[in-house]
């Protein structure tokens, strides 16, 4: 009898392998967040709350606005491009249960911090307070590390990361007096290993894990949350804009093989609705290859040096 047992949990434990094996092999994200998607929360019970999006004139910021407002939110739409916002919240008018007042559009030049305060005053003198804030605004860069001057290197932490931090430091105090306020960070894969190629942008993004985990623990006390958001690669005009190397240069990227940023959006709105610490938004073998990241680092580290020379080699005589 005791035998019998024992098989019965052996056969469920290998059924439970082959089952996660297979979510595995067709998933788009982490299986947390996957599992969340289908039992978890739904975006809607955010229904009600002011949600402030920087970087939503374009890519995943203006499709988690088109998310978010089919949930029911209150909208705060940011970035420096005020026509192409107007075009986002006429868009959100049309999918969301919302009304003209309850989507409010603020140019923003993250980078300058000086016109955050007036900023956040004008968005808590218009809805009162912020529940969350998703800091998505961001550049990324492509380079070698030789090739790239520091300038690039200051300019995009200016943007990628100061401007970040600072603005959350500008609508803490609003969250710390109602006790509490959730903080999402659009980071990246390149902020969990580091990428070739893109070594400034793997900077940035580190960086913003560092800090904002530190707040996770410093803001527990005060309810509150920290989400992170790591996606791979997304479709979005994040490598039309990107840095190359040297100050002022932009790069025209290609964009095939990536999620399609309404997916990822909807990812997020869901990681955003249950309270997630952290999620990975990419398609295979990329995904795989992050499970190593997390819980066989030498593996991965070997496996991304081979895969670079072979892309230098390939790049250089093929
Ligand atoms: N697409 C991907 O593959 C991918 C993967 C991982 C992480 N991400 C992250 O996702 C975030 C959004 O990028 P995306 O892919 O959606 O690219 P995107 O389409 O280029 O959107 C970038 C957004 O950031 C805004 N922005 C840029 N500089 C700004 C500044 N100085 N001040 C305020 N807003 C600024 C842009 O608006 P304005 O130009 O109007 O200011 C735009 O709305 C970034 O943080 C990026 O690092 C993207």
């Amino acid at each position: 009898m005791a035998c019998c047992w024992t098989d019965m949990l052996l056969y469920s434990f290998l059924a439970y392998l082959v089952v996660q094996l297979v979510r595995l092999i067709f998933a788009d994200a982490d299986l947390n967040v996957l599992w969340k998607e289908k039992f978890g929360k739904r975006p809607d019970t955010l229904k009600g709350q002011v949600v402030w999006i920087t970087g939503s004139s374009s890519g995943i910021g203006e499709y988690l606005a088109y998310e978010l407002a089919k949930a029911g939110c209150k909208l705060v739409l940011s970035a420096r491009r005020i026509k192409e916002l107007e075009r986002v919240k006429k868009q959100c008018l049309i999918y969301g249960p919302i009304s003209d007042e309850d989507i409010l559009v603020t140019s923003l030049d993250v980078a300058d911090l000086s016109s955050q305060e007036r900023a956040v005053e004008v968005i808590i003198s218009h809805f009162g307070q912020v529940d969350i804030l998703v800091n998505n605004a961001g550049r990324s860069q492509r380079a070698m590390i030789c090739d790239t001057s520091i300038e690039v290197d200051q300019e995009m932490i200016n943007l990628n990361v100061v401007g970040q931090i600072s603005l959350t430091k500008a609508i803490l105090p609003h969250m710390r007096k109602r006790k509490t306020g959730h903080i999402v960070v659009t980071s990246s894969l390149a902020g969990l290993m580091g990428a070739p190629f893109s070594a400034s942008y793997a900077l940035t993004k580190f960086a913003l894990h560092g800090w904002f985990e530190s707040l996770r623990f410093e803001g527990f006390s005060e309810n509150i949350k920290v989400t992170m958001i790591c996606p791979g690669p997304v479709f979005s005009n994040l490598l039309k804009n990107c840095f190359t190397g040297q100050k002022g240069q932009v790069q025209m990227g290609s964009n095939e093989k990536r999620v399609t940023t309404q997916r990822c959006a909807a990812l997020m709105a869901t990681a955003i609705a249950n309270q997630m610490d952290e999620v990975w938004i990419t398609r295979q073998p990329l995904l795989l290859l992050t499970y190593f990241a997390q819980y066989f680092p030498s593996i991965c580290r070997w496996f991304v040096t081979f895969m670079f020379f072979v892309c230098l080699f390939v790049c250089l005589f093929v």
